[in-house]
Formats: C-alpha cells, structure tokens, sequence
C-alpha cells in the first residue's frame, strides 16, 4: 500500500511500499555490498549500459545517485527504490519511475533483478507499482520503458504488463562494443484502467 502526501496538486508516494513478498524502500548504506554483488554478475548486466568491470567509483556513484533518488514530487525527479526481500530485509533488485516533464505529463519505467529472483513474478509486482504511482498519483499520460530487442525477459515483462511495443530505435547507442538497438514499450493512462495487470 502506498502512503503519501500532497506536494502542490500531487500527492507524491512515500517509500517504503509494503507489497505481498517484497518492499520497495530507499536503498540504504549496509545495501553497498550486496548492491556490488549484483553489480559484479554478468547476466543481469548483459544488455544494460553498466558492467561487471565498472571501476569502484562508477559502482559506488550509481549507488549514490540510487540513495538519493527516494522522492519523485516534481519534473525531472526519479525515483528508484531498491526492492527488498520482505523475509530477509536484503535487497533483490531496483527500480526507476523518472517524472519527465509536465507539460505532456511524460514518464520512463526501469527494473533490474538479481537472477535468483528471476521467474517469479516479483518484477512485475513491482513495476506494476510503478506504473499505478506514475499514472494514478503523479497523473502521467505516458510511460515509457525501452530495452535491447535481444532481452527478451525485460520485453516480456513489458508486454506483461500491457505496454505495447511502439518502435525500435536503431543503433542508438555505443554500448560495450557494439552498435545496440532500443526497443520502446509504452502504455498511456488510457490504457492503464484496461491493463491485464489490474
Ligand atoms: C527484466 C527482468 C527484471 C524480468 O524479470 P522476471 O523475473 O523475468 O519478470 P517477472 O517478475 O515478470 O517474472 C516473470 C516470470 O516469472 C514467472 N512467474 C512465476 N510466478 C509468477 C507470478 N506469481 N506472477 C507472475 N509471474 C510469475 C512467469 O511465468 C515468468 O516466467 P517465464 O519468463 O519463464 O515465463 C529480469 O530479467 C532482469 O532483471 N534482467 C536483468 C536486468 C535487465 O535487463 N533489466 C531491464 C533493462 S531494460
């Protein structure tokens, strides 16, 4: 369930959420190693921008742009909770609901999840709480998520969740070698009543 409070006309999500077997809550300083751990797995990062071989200062900036992005209450905010085993207290993966702009009300949806919570459905469960922030708190009209067209899991989930697959980007970034492609999924507040995952 999510609390909140009134920040100008939105009311803005306060973390943490408390969600059947998992809690998304603000990433915390004791989560850096664990946050490293999966940050030195390959197959999490295969078709990401990050990479096992990132230098301990890359690792521990992105950590410290997580910590700080707990409130999503204007444009240009991002929020990314870390998602939490409920039983263990310890981290299993992240999300990012970034707040794009007002004025056509724009939003981008992001998920990561160590491989040993893969399979069960807890990445939906989450981002599903990202969608109903984005579209019935901060009132978005549109999210978007993109990914490498080769992931298929993050395309699956996205089509779970009832985005449609809108286009695909070519080459449009550099990443690890190679030209990559970004395949943009999206789901307008329409739609979000409608969707399978309500
Ligand atoms: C993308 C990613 C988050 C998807 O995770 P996921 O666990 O496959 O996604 P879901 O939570 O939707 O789980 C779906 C799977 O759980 C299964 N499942 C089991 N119990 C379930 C339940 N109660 N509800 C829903 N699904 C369930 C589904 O059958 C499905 O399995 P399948 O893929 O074998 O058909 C994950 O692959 C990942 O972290 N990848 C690495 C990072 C990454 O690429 N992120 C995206 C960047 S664009």
């Amino acid at each position: 369930m999510v609390s909140r409070h009134t920040i100008g006309q939105v009311a803005a999500p306060v973390l943490p959420i408390e969600l059947d077997a998992i809690t998304l809550r603000p990433f915390q300083s004791d989560d850096y190693d664990d946050f490293c751990a999966y940050r030195s797995l390959a197959e999490p990062a295969r078709y990401v921008r990050w990479s096992p071989d990132d230098p301990a200062k890359v690792r521990r900036a992105a950590f410290t742009k997580r910590r700080r992005a707990t409130r999503i209450a204007a444009p240009g905010d991002i929020l990314a909770p870390a998602i939490a085993d409920r039983a263990t207290g310890r981290i299993v993966g992240e999300l990012m609901l970034r707040w794009i702009d007002n004025e056509h009300r724009q939003g981008e949806v992001g998920f990561g999840l160590h491989p040993d919570f893969q399979g069960r459905g807890i990445a939906r469960t989450a981002a599903v709480e990202m969608l109903r922030i984005g579209f019935d708190i901060l009132g978005l009209h549109r999210i978007y998520g993109g990914c490498d067209p080769r992931n298929a899991p993050s395309a699956g989930l996205m089509r779970r969740l009832g985005m449609r697959e809108e286009a695909t980007l070519h080459e449009v970034e550099y990443l690890k070698g190679e030209w990559v492609d970004e395949q943009i999924f999206a789901l307008l507040s329409t739609e979000w009543p409608s969707s399978p995952t309500r």
